[in-house]
């Protein structure tokens, strides 16, 4: 596995195996590797002939420096699971060569990012598409992969995608979680075991609301979840918003979509969990 620090080597390996027909699959990634991260990857190894992850946490899409400070860096155990998920190129620049100098593009990203976590971390969509835009513009790929873990993110992406003509086929992937529901996350190691213990009843109820939204309307359903979850002892509910998965506009009645996604963001302590549960309409 080639390890890549510089954008003129990556585009440069990018370049070439394009010119010998290769296809290529791009893993946007922050580190701190987990298994939702590999089922990305391994998603993308099926699909094309090279797989390219970035591993860089970007700063312009954190609005909290004590999150960006936080954040977990473990590059040698990255570089590990990524070898023996049998990716052809790592890249993982410095914040000085993917920023030489502050990135002022503004994206109009329009209504799917000013909702739910659009609302709640100002500027962090536009930190996002700024760093994947760049990140597109430098691999080309033929396909990129995002989790469903991060529902809005890909809408937002989508979007990017479309203002910028891009032609990159954006593929979304199922949430990978642990045995009891918890969705994994890099940010999981920070909770405390009392945390760690409450965080399943997100997923628990979320899963449960999918019965009980049968005969009860958006507002009912969307009150009984944030009431459960907020009940277990440890959390408290940010927000939780159904929206209509295509648009991630909040609806009102369960016939404006054939797509109603339930989002839902949770504090664990200081611990910010993220999500969501497709309803069946
Ligand atoms: P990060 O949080 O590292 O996530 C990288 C990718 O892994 C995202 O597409 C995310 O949705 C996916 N992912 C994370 N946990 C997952 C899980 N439990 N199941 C399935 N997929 C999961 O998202 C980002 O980084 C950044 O915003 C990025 C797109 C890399 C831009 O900086």
């Amino acid at each position: 596995m080639k390890i890549i620090r510089s954008v003129d080597e990556l585009r440069a390996y990018c370049n070439s195996e394009r010119a010998a027909g290769h296809s290529i699959g791009l893993v946007p990634t922050m580190g701190a590797l987990h298994d939702g991260h590999l089922s990305l990857v391994t998603k993308a190894r099926g699909d094309n002939d090279i797989v390219v992850v970035s591993v860089f946490v970007n700063p312009t899409q954190f609005n909290n420096p004590e999150d960006l400070r936080t954040y977990p860096r473990t590059e040698e155990a990255d570089c590990r699971l990524l070898e023996s998920a049998r990716v052809d190129a790592v890249f993982v620049p410095a914040v000085e060569e993917i920023y030489p100098e502050p990135d002022i593009r503004v994206f109009d990203l329009g209504p799917v990012a000013e909702v739910m976590e659009g609302k709640m971390r100002p500027g962090h969509f536009n930190g996002v598409a700024q760093i994947v835009s760049k990140l597109f513009a430098m691999v080309m790929p033929d396909r990129a992969y995002f989790g469903e873990k991060d529902f809005q993110q890909i809408a937002v992406i989508r979007r990017m995608v479309e203002l910028e003509r891009f032609q990159i086929e954006i593929v979304s992937c199922p949430i990978c979680r642990e045995s009891d529901g918890l969705a994994l996350s890099s940010r999981n190691v920070r909770l405390t075991p009392q945390g760690r213990e409450a965080a399943p009843s997100i997923h628990r109820v979320l899963s449960e609301s999918i019965g009980y939204a049968r005969d009860h309307s958006v507002k009912e359903t969307a009150n009984y979840v944030i009431d459960r979850i907020n009940g277990t002892e440890g959390l408290e509910t940010e927000y939780y918003m159904i929206v209509d998965g295509y648009t991630c506009q909040p609806i009102e009645d369960w016939d404006e979509t054939d797509y109603p996604v339930g989002c839902v963001t949770v504090y664990a302590g200081d611990v910010r969990l993220i999500d969501n549960i497709k309803y069946q309409n």
